[in-house]
């Protein structure tokens, strides 16, 4: 097959010159008819405008059947405590606490004030969130003490400078407050907090009992008050810490225990992992959005592509792309299976062609009414379905006067118009919102 791809300037003639041999072919006849076996769609041939916008609606983009769910949310909140970090690599204590505290915000609102979900809740299962919710509470509680006493030390860290002198000699204690400072790194982890302020300690102890005999000599009484002042601080801050880890597991033990016996009623649908039950890897398909997947965005964007190459975007903006501007409709760069492209009309033989990219599959949507996949010519309509990780299907048939690909898995809509005027027209998920680029915009 040769292919060649040429600018919309030579373009612009051709959809002249089929716009001329459409005239011809007014009488309902529809030459992209001619490769096409749609024995489904024949009741719906010659549907108005306003059927092929209920039937785009009618389209089922979801083909997951949704569990019934008392509440996704709530689920989803309490397997997010589950998971609440005790240690690991990229948590620091500010994030921990402010996790903690969403999960508190989520549980405490809905059971307390959506009054549909508490009817639904048994005895049990109130009783075990109303445990869950206390050992949240306790979480914050000891952060709060935690940063009184951290803000205790920043307070008399600022001023031992000043009281405790450069050169005394020891270099244990110059160590001892450059550590101590150190703590006030924002974005030191959680784990080396809890380890740094016990190294801390103990060598706090160390210095006080090495050092007592010579500090009178090298330091002033407050200075010494101040060192002390830190020491003693650190042991609550050793507490708080001890106490926040110890309330963290128990919380831990609580979710899972409260998933085990009831989280089979608080599934959620939409996430894009289907062991993930709860969406708690935040991952949803497209058309589902947030922590909780079942937060279903609903809404679809459409930008069209007129023959004459005039583009309106997903916002609405009307412009004509410089004739030389050879840049895809729509690009989305998300790893092997949900990257996906729309071209702009290229031209192979002279006939218009929209190159749609999904998956493993190149899809030649041809004006004439052809339709190549992988450089191999199929009969319409046709059906491409996939499995993992999101099951669903791509389709492509001839409807009315248009080639139309649809892809529940991308939640997108792909339509050529074959009736000579070439037209283009895309709907797609808001889901992708900012996530893609290209002639059509990203919905800004
Ligand atoms: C498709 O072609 C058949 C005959 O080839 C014709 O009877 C029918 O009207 C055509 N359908 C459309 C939608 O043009
Ligand atoms: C209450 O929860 C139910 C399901 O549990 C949900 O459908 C409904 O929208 C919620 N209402 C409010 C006001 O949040
Ligand atoms: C629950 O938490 C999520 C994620 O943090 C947040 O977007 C949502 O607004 C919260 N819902 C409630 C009811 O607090
Ligand atoms: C449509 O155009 C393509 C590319 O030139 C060609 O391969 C195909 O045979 C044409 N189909 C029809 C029905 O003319």
């Amino acid at each position: 097959m040769s292919v060649s791809l040429r600018l919309v300037i030579l373009g612009l003639s051709l959809f002249l010159l089929a716009k001329g041999v459409e005239g011809q072919a007014e009488d309902g006849t529809n030459d992209g008819n001619s490769t096409a076996s749609d024995p489904k769609d024949d009741g719906n041939d010659g549907g108005t405008a306003s059927e092929m916008i209920s039937d785009y609606y009618n389209f089922e983009w979801r083909d997951h059947p949704t569990p019934a769910s008392l509440s996704c949310e709530l689920g989803n909140a309490v397997a997010r405590a589950r998971s609440l970090p005790t240690d690991g690599p990229f948590q620091t204590l500010p994030t921990l606490i402010d996790i903690t505290k969403s999960i508190y915000d989520n549980v405490t609102s809905l059971k307390g004030k959506n009054i549909t979900l508490v009817t639904k809740l048994n005895k049990k299962m109130r009783h075990d969130l109303r445990t869950l919710v206390a050992n949240l509470k306790r979480i914050l509680h000891d952060y709060k003490e935690f940063s009184e006493d951290f803000n205790f030390i920043e307070r008399i860290m600022k001023t031992s400078r000043h009281h405790i002198p450069a050169n005394h000699g020891y270099a244990d204690v110059d160590v001892y407050l450059t550590d101590v400072a150190a703590l006030f790194h924002k974005d030191i982890l959680w784990w080396k907090l809890y380890e740094s302020i016990n190294g801390l300690y103990n060598f706090g102890k160390t210095l006080k009992t090495s050092l007592s005999t010579v500090y009178g000599s090298i330091m002033s009484q407050k200075a010494q008050t101040r060192m002390l002042k830190i020491h003693n601080k650190m042991a609550s801050l050793q507490m708080s810490v001890i106490g926040i880890s110890s309330d963290v597991l128990i919380t831990q033990t609580i979710a899972e225990r409260f998933l085990d016996k009831h989280g089979a009623n608080f599934g959620c649908s939409g996430c894009l992992d289907p062991t993930d039950r709860y969406c708690l890897k935040g991952i949803c398909r497209p058309g589902f959005i947030g922590y909780a997947c079942q937060l279903e965005n609903t809404d679809f964007g459409t930008c069209s592509r007129t023959g004459s190459g005039r583009v309106r975007t997903f916002s609405g903006s009307v412009f004509n792309p410089d004739q030389s501007d050879t840049t895809a409709l729509i690009i989305h760069n998300g790893g092997a299976f949900l990257s996906f492209s729309i071209s702009d009309v290229v031209f192979i033989d002279d006939v218009p062609v929209i190159v749609v990219s999904i998956i493993e599959e190149v899809y030649f949507l041809m004006a004439n009414g052809t339709v190549q996949v992988n450089g191999v010519q199929v009969d319409l309509p046709m059906t491409k379905i996939h499995e993992t990780p999101i099951r669903g299907d791509v389709t492509v048939q001839q409807k009315n006067d248009a080639l139309v690909l649809q892809s529940n898995i991308h939640q997108l809509r792909v339509e050529l118009s074959t009736d000579g005027a070439n037209d283009v027209s895309v709907s797609l998920s808001m889901y992708w919102k900012t996530q893609i680029f290209g002639k059509c915009g990203n919905f800004n």
